[in-house]
């Protein structure tokens, strides 16, 4: 299960990641919005708790950058969020960083370029091996962080 969700910059990008998943039959939930204006780490929040409630494996999160989605999501705990221009990096995101919600900004990049980095990101497995020892390594600097 994805959950995906977007602020108003990225409104028309979140219909088409929509079309995308519907296309794949890939079940996800939307997490909105479709208030316009709208705060982007509220929507954050939400794709991230359904991910640590475990009612979603995955986040597609959207606004005008990718960036300040990706900031507001890897404050939560278990979150690896990579925003992403191009499916290089959303193919070595997985392969080698794990991560778990995808970041695009509708200001940076079109539809096309969306769909190849939704492939490379959604196709992808993380490799494991030396990476999970690299992986392990953030989850202790999140804990270490988390109880000053
Ligand atoms: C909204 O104008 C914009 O700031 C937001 O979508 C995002 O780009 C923030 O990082």
């Amino acid at each position: 299960m994805i959950a995906i969700g977007s602020d108003h910059a990225a409104a028309e990008l979140r219909c088409t990641v929509r079309q995308y998943l519907e296309d794949q039959e890939i079940p996800f939930i939307d997490c909105g919005t479709d208030e316009s204006p709208s705060d982007y780490p509220i929507i954050a929040r939400k794709v991230c708790q359904m991910i640590q409630n475990g009612e979603a494996d995955q986040g597609i999160l959207l606004c005008g950058t990718g960036i300040g989605m990706s900031i507001a999501a890897n404050k939560h705990r278990g979150i690896r969020a990579a925003a992403c221009s191009e499916p290089y990096s959303a193919k070595f995101t997985r392969l080698h960083n794990d991560a778990n919600v995808l970041c695009m900004g509708a200001r940076v990049i079109g539809a096309g370029l969306a769909q190849q980095i939704l492939d490379a990101f959604l196709f992808t497995e993380f490799e494991g091996g030396r990476h999970q020892r690299r992986v392990d390594l953030i989850t202790e600097i999140e804990q270490t962080e988390a109880q000053k």
